[in-house]
């Protein structure tokens, strides 16, 4: 038997405005895309918005449904809405927002687990990482430099 460990670095800035500009106009587009959330059930409403290497910006926001496994994390109608709208481009960064109607969201929110999977069969695919920056409503926000970064061992096409 021997130990293996498994070390991840995060970066960690006050807020917003601690962000260089491109950095914060992305979160900004994030914060915008969370007030298209349809989040009649958890009331969590979600944000994200990616930057591709074609330079367009786009957007996701959690969907959820009356059957609620049907709905949708925003991470995930991002990226599968920006696969679908410009299949050959690369997504360099990722800027997620969260924000609860029941209390004041203050920690950066991360990627749920799903997403943290689906994101990174983009990270293989494109051969390159994805920045990702998370945060709640409001107070700090903390920067991953890649989506293998916050998912350890993780499953992808090298096993099939
Ligand atoms: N949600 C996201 O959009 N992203 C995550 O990474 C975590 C959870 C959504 C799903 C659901 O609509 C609501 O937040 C509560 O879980």
């Amino acid at each position: 038997m021997k130990e293996i460990k498994v070390e991840s670095i995060f970066h960690v800035y006050d807020s917003l405005e601690e962000l260089s500009s491109d950095i914060k106009i992305l979160m900004i587009n994030a914060i915008e895309a969370r007030k298209s959330a349809y989040a009649p059930y958890s009331k969590f409403k979600v944000g994200a918005a990616l930057r591709l290497d074609n330079g367009e910006i786009v957007i996701g926001s959690n969907q959820e449904n009356a059957s609620y496994p049907s709905g949708l994390c925003a991470e995930r109608t991002a990226i599968y809405y920006a696969g679908a709208k410009y299949p050959n481009a690369k997504i360099q960064v990722m800027a997620i927002t969260a924000a609860s109607q029941n209390q004041k969201t203050t920690n950066p929110i991360p990627p749920c687990g799903a997403c943290r999977q689906a994101i990174s069969e983009y990270e293989v695919k494109q051969e390159a990482p994805i920045e990702i920056y998370f945060m709640g409503e409001e107070g700090k926000v903390i920067k991953s430099n890649s989506l293998a970064n916050l998912l350890p061992l993780v499953f992808d096409k090298s096993a099939l």
